[in-house]
């Protein structure tokens, strides 16, 4: 059951999609508190586990630590942190009556989870107006899967985001791309998109390209679809403040950027330097930016990540004055202790300052608004002027779409990446926990810059990443300008990353039924153990594993010179020992703790009871897949029987129907498994099914 809680004149975010009317106020199970915003506090018991937060850092529980929802630049996403790029308001707590809660409120709030007192959940929000949503069910399942029918159904790729994805900030002129789609052929590594980062732009100016670094720009769009493979633009929010950029003067000229104190436009700055910030807030302002982005979809041009959305600001022109003030104010004097930290901060806070957050405002429907009250909201609505855009600009075309900033509701536009991590094993270990929380919030297209943004790369860490990227729908590596490049042909040993790459594709098939299931269905891809196997206190608390759609359990080696991990098994599996370039180990593990001996180049794969895993040949694009020629690898637990649905489609088009499904059944009949499918076009190259000797 859901019910909602309505405190005082809430913004509409459009987060939700399911119109209800409020219950009556006091809101139960919490204890409210009206004082500078809301305060509601909820009593936990000791083993209560919380997941959720989406985008954050830290693990899938997060008791024990405050997080701060307010969409955040954060170059450096270290423990100590308590905000990302995302702001997700949803919570689940894990007791013995479980619920879920979700806070609508575009404003900076803060979750204490057991931080202050372990036992107290403190939810203190800036605004005291805001819609508290409390969704109680029986089960976990019940509670994410209730919440995901609330905030309505998530961004569907084309097929071929499934691809492998290569970026890199730092790829300057055409002979770059061209180098990077050429070593990739050249060491048959399949390779599906390759991103360009701000180099790309005159200036750094939204929707334009340096044509000196790009001459022949159409012309290698075209070529690099021959091949398969898609060039992926990158779009920033700031726009240029430049004479003669058409962007900059139709901004200006119809009110379209966000406004200063007195109606001007607000002068922000990001990479270009001075920018205007578009206010995708007001409906007009974002259907105009929207339609910007056919200036490259008529290049050929099919996917889009929109970057710096929270909005990242490096200074604005009032706090560049405030530190060059007290610079001056100290230039003369004996800089001790306390002038020298000042000094320090002067510099260090110019950026992402909240005192320029309350500088500027949006209209919404005739409205003038003070940005800080509306953060959350600003890389949702950037987003979703490009979504909004696209279909006007072919409303039958998938196009691909993902974003750093984001709210909930932004997950039906299109999907997130975690933004600027290191090349840290720390960094691993937080993509693999995030997801299911992610998943918990409707983002299911999303993935980590695989092998680390910033800081130099090893191969073992790459390794070790792309053995679970393998696994995550968005799988791009992706790096930062001056770091180790870290392409897989830059690996002496990238045979087996490239092996790794080729597994990826044989499981597009697996990947995309499950993927479609889970958005069509609100499901989960990735699931935290405990919402399986309730009442098995260790899988309540197991954190480095996640069950990855209806057939596999993932078990991730995520450290350095490990030798293998332990692995719980809530009950017994079929362990698959992936190794070298591709052969394969079948075992069947019985419920329990293992120890599972992993060299560098092996990672594990467990398959459940009475299910199967569907894999196909693999090959360099998805376009060229062969996803109805099947390999089945199944673990038959005392059954004779067991059914798996594929769903496949065009993966371009919206033309996407569940009904569209095939059934693929294994059946043992006088002791021989043999596989069948209503799909005439579905066909078996190779059947392992496993069963446990006893
Ligand atoms: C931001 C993005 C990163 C990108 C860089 C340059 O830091 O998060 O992915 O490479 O900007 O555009």
């Amino acid at each position: 059951m859901i019910r909602k809680y309505t405190f005082g004149i809430p913004f509409k975010t459009d987060a939700v999609v399911v119109d209800m009317s409020a219950a009556p106020l006091p809101l139960p199970l919490f204890n409210t508190k009206e004082e500078n915003g809301l305060t509601f506090t909820y009593q936990m018991n000791p083993n209560d586990v919380v997941y959720g937060l989406g985008e954050n850092i830290r693990g899938m529980n997060k008791r024990g630590f405050l997080y701060n929802s307010l969409c955040s630049d954060i170059p450096s996403q270290t423990e100590d942190k308590t905000a990302l790029y995302g702001a997700h308001n949803f919570l689940i707590v894990a007791g013995k009556k479980p619920f879920g809660l979700f806070i609508d409120c575009p404003e900076q709030i803060s979750f204490d989870v057991g931080y202050t007192d372990y036992n107290s959940l403190v939810i203190a929000t800036a605004a005291a107006d805001l819609d508290f949503y409390l969704l109680e069910e029986k089960t976990l399942k019940e509670i994410a899967h209730a919440f995901r029918v609330l905030i309505g159904k998530s961004y569907i790729p084309p097929k071929w985001g499934l691809g492998y994805q290569q970026s890199r900030w730092g790829y300057k002129n055409e002979r770059d791309f061209y180098e990077v789609v050429e070593r990739h052929q050249e060491k048959d590594i399949p390779l599906e998109a390759v991103y360009m980062d701000i180099d790309y732009m005159e200036r750094f100016k939204d929707f334009t390209i340096d044509e000196e670094a790009f001459p022949n720009f159409d012309i290698m769009v075209a070529d690099f679809k021959e091949k398969g493979i898609k060039l992926v633009p990158i779009i920033d929010a700031g726009v240029k403040i430049e004479e003669g950029y058409d962007i900059y003067e139709e901004g200006v000229e119809n009110h379209y950027f966000c406004t200063d104190k007195s109606g001007q436009p607000f002068t922000a700055a990001v990479w270009p330097g001075r920018v205007h910030l578009p206010d995708v807030l007001n409906p007009e302002a974002r259907k105009w930016f929207g339609n910007k982005y056919k200036f490259l979809t008529d290049k050929g041009i099919e996917g889009f990540w929109n970057d710096m959305n929270e909005p990242a600001i490096f200074y604005t022109e009032e706090g560049l004055k405030e530190a060059f003030d007290y610079l001056d104010s100290i230039h003369d004097a004996n800089i001790g202790i306390y002038e020298c930290f000042g000094m320090k901060d002067a510099v260090l806070n110019l950026a992402n300052n909240p005192k320029d957050y309350a500088r500027f405002y949006h209209y919404v429907n005739g409205e003038k608004i003070v940005h800080t009250k509306l953060h959350n909201l600003y890389g949702f609505n950037m987003t979703r002027a490009a979504a909004e855009g696209f279909e006007e600009i072919d409303p039958s075309k998938r196009f691909l779409l993902f974003s750093r900033s984001s709210y909930i509701g932004m997950h039906r536009y299109g999907g997130i990446w975690t933004g600027d991590n290191c090349s840290w094993w720390q960094h691993l270990v937080m993509n693999i926990k995030m997801m299911p929380s992610l998943n918990m919030c409707g983002f299911l297209y999303s993935g980590a810059d695989l092998g680390g943004f910033g800081c130099d790369t090893s191969y073992d860490l790459l390794t070790r990443w792309l053995q679970f990227g393998i696994f995550t729908p968005l799988m791009r590596n992706h790096s930062a300008l001056g770091t180790r490049p870290q392409e897989l042909y830059q690996f002496e040993d990238s045979g087996y990353l490239r092996s790794l790459i080729r597994f990826r594709y044989s499981l597009i098939p697996y990947l995309y039924s499950e993927y479609m299931k889970c958005a069509l269905r609100n499901e989960l891809l990735f699931m935290p153990l405990g919402f399986e196997y309730t009442g098995d206190s260790i899988a309540a608390h197991t954190e480095d594993q996640l069950l990855y759609g209806s057939s596999l359990m993932l078990a991730p080696v995520y450290t350095q010179n490990a030798f293998g991990r332990y692995v719980y098994l809530p009950e017994d599996m079929l362990y698959v020992k992936y190794s070298g370039t591709g052969g394969r180990h079948f075992c069947v593990l019985d419920k329990g703790i293992h120890y599972l001996e992993l060299t560098l180049e092996e990672f594990p794969l467990f398959i459940r009871r009475n299910q199967m895993l569907l894999l196909c040949h693999p090959d360099n694009t998805t376009e060229t897949l062969d996803s109805s020629n099947l390999e089945i690898i199944a673990f038959a637990d005392k059954s004779d029987y067991m059914s798996y649905e594929l769903y496949d489609d065009d993966g371009y088009t919206k033309n996407i129907d569940l009904q569209k499904s095939s059934k693929i059944v294994l059946r043992k009949t006088a002791g021989k498994w043999g596989a069948s499918s209503d799909n005439p076009h579905i066909t078996f190259f190779d059947i392992h099914v496993i069963t446990k000797q006893i």
